[in-house]
């Protein structure tokens, strides 16, 4: 076995490469190497940007907007610190601190430095940012670590819209609401969307998860328009 040490997808700490795993999906992504992050990722896990490592340290910070989420696929959590130039309407601090796995930490470091650098980032240029960016910018994730790119995401959006309420500038906040897709399951949009970022991307595969439009088959195409709707957004 190698000495080289890989960081292992799923958890925390580093552990030395074991042979492959007997459960299949395991074995899969060991054999294909998909299972390794990239040294950009494993460079902002080991070296966090950013990051606030105790409460002690967020006490003291001074910002304009939190923002809290938490991970429907996988329990995790996230908050999120952020700092406006409110004269440029520029984010010039984003600090965070998670639960979340090694690919929470090291998708969340690399945005934390995206919206911070060069001076600062708009905050609508920062509103357009995607999951999809930052994976560019890490080199790439494993499939099945998508859904921790967008903690980070969704807890910058959340601390946005706290700004925007905090700054009085309601007409800027975003609401993202439930909407039922499958009455008889109380099935709603957000539950196909995390479906969709854990990996289903075919109503076969959605319905496989949820099983959405078992009892009720005249959703099926609203379904089917969500999925293709999530798919673009996250992946493009
Ligand atoms: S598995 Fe929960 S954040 Fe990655």
């Amino acid at each position: 076995m190698s000495s080289e040490l890989n960081i292992i997808e799923g958890e925390s700490t580093p552990i030395t490469k074991p042979a492959p795993a007997t459960h299949a999906d395991v074995k899969a992504k060991v054999e294909s190497k998909n299972w390794f992050y990239t040294d950009i990722v494993k460079d902002h896990f080991f070296n966090p940007r950013n990051i606030l490592i105790n409460d002690a340290d967020a006490e003291k910070l001074e910002f304009d907007g939190v923002g809290m989420v938490g991970s429907p696929a996988c329990g995790d959590g996230m908050k999120m610190w952020i700092k406006v130039d409110k004269k440029n309407d520029k984010i010039v601090d984003c600090k965070w601190q998670t639960f979340g796995c090694a690919s929470a930490i090291g998708s969340t470091s690399m945005l934390s430095v995206m919206v911070t650098e060069n001076g600062g980032v708009p905050v609508q240029k920062a509103l357009e940012l995607k999951p999809m960016d930052i994976m560019n910018r890490l080199g790439g994730l494993p499939n099945r670590k998508f859904h921790c790119s967008v903690l980070g995401d969704k807890a910058l959006r959340a601390a946005i819209n706290d700004h925007f309420r905090r700054s009085g500038q309601t007409e800027r906040i975003i609401v993202e609401g439930a909407r039922i897709i499958d009455p008889d399951l109380k099935i709603t949009d957000k539950d196909i969307e995390e479906a969709v970022l854990d990996g289903a991307d075919t109503i076969e595969k959605v319905q496989h998860k949820l099983k959405v439009g078992v009892f009720n088959k005249s959703c099926l195409p609203a379904v089917e328009e969500l999925i293709r709707f999530y798919k673009e957004k996250y992946f493009g």
